[in-house]
């Protein structure tokens, strides 16, 4: 198994290019599934998490290919509307192809995605709103299974802002008959990418962005041809390893209006940045002050970087408070942490990370995806060499991250 040796102390400098953003580009790529031709959608990082979701797309029978960064698929042969459970467990986004196909297809047959290492994620709001829409659903040996003629326009209200949620919904909507709204929809800039892709095939959506979303439904839709917004959990997190660094580096295609909540907690926290016309320079300067942070659905602060936020304040001037909303059981990397000397307190939601001066190196385990981020910021810092298992969770969503740290300066290497 592969792991991650990071050699610690080093200052980032230098410029780094932010990819193309891993949970934009999975329901757009789903998106292809609702016209019969060849789409292209472009700017895709090469992630484990992509070529899941085109293996699910050429398992259906689609004709898949990426190169260059750009995903091409040919959905007219796709005859297999199905996701299997192989698939699915190693992708819980694999359930955004179940609104496109029961909109298409007027059935589908998609795995339940099981638990996850950082919280139960049922789909209950899923399925809630397809039956709305007329859907018959039921459930046998693990699997959903939906049916529908044609799916009709509903007025959906969610529970609590959920993105997939939000994004299977505005895809089947595309192809329904008569208007849907969905109310208190997530509002994440993945929702309105997803819905700008949707609009360029000829959908009819409004109000994506805010938490009404009206879709009036039309009879077809053109391939697609898209180009995704770049990532900002990977510009987050880059910003966070400069500034726990002391670093000065510069983010190209990097869009700094998607990263107003971090970037708010980062200045809070001392780092500089500066809009530039190349990109977003962000300055470490300093010992990290600390400051609190609760995760929250978009506009808050994402917990896609309470993780690597985590990381930060444990090297903090003072105490810092972290709240977990979002997910029941997503605090696994502060056990890891404080393998490397780091001083945290979980009491349910909450983290209490008391500020140390000094991290050292360690073995330590990846557990999810942005666990393992944060445990490679805290490596950055850290005195000697830390060594990170199950590297695998790194490249679900990060392309090339020893690469792209190497060229800042750091000293990590891909080891086995
Ligand atoms: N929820 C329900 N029922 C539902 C759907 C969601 O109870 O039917 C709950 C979830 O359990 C959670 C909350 O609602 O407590 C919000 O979850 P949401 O549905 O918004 O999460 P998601 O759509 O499954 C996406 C991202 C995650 C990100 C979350 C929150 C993709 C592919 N995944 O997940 O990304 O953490 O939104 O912003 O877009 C990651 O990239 O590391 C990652 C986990």
């Amino acid at each position: 198994m592969e792991k991650l040796l990071i050699k610690g102390g080093v200052r980032l400098k230098g410029e780094v290019a932010i990819g193309g953003s891993k949970n934009a580009c999975l329901p757009i790529m789903a998106a292809s599934i609702l016209s019969g031709g060849t789409s292209a959608v472009k700017g895709v990082p090469a992630l484990r998490d992509v070529l899941t979701l085109a293996k699910l797309l050429q398992n259906m029978g689609a004709k898949c290919e990426f190169h260059n960064s750009t995903f091409e698929t040919d959905t007219a042969p796709l005859d297999n509307p199905e996701a299997p459970y192989g698939l699915v467990k190693t992708m819980r986004a694999s359930v955004l192809v179940l609104g496109p196909l029961i909109a298409r297809y007027g059935r589908a047959r998609v795995s339940l995605p099981g638990g996850c290492a950082i919280g139960a994620r049922p789909i209950n709001m899923h399925l809630a709103g397809l039956k709305k829409m007329g859907a018959g659903i039921e459930l046998e040996e693990g699997y959903v299974l939906a049916r529908a003629d044609r799916l009709r326009g509903a007025r959906i209200c969610f529970d609590i802002p959920t993105v997939t949620g939000t994004e299977n919904l505005m895809m089947a909507a595309a192809l329904a008959r008569g208007e849907t709204v969905l109310e208190n929809s997530a509002r994440e800039p993945e929702v309105v990418d997803l819905a700008n892709a949707l609009v360029t095939m000829g959908a009819g959506i409004e109000g994506a962005g805010t938490d009404i979303i009206k879709i009036e439904g039309v009879d077809g839709l053109k391939p697609l041809d898209y180009r995704v917004i770049p990532d900002r959990i990977e510009a987050a997190t880059f910003a966070a390893a400069s500034a726990i660094t002391g670093g000065d580096i510069l983010m190209k295609n990097c869009r700094p209006e998607h990263l107003d909540a971090v970037l708010i907690k980062l200045k809070e926290a001392g780092a500089e940045m500066a809009a530039t016309p190349d990109g977003l320079r962000v300055i470490g300067d300093g010992r990290p002050r600390a400051v609190n942070i609760t995760t929250m659905p978009y506009p808050g602060f994402p917990t896609d970087m309470q993780a690597q936020f985590m990381a930060l304040m444990s090297v903090a001037d003072g105490t810092s408070i972290i709240s977990e909303t979002v997910f029941e059981n997503r605090f696994m990397h502060a056990p890891e942490l404080r393998r490397m000397g780091a001083d945290i307190t979980l009491q349910g939601g909450l983290a209490t990370v008391k500020g140390v001066q000094k991290l050292k190196g360690a073995q330590v385990m990846a557990t999810d995806l942005r666990a393992s981020a944060s445990l490679v910021i805290a490596a950055l810092f850290a005195e000697g060499e830390t060594v990170i298992d199950r590297l695998y969770h790194l490249d679900r969503g990060y392309e090339r991250m020893e690469a792209k740290l190497r060229a800042l300066g750091a000293v990590a290497e891909r080891i086995r």
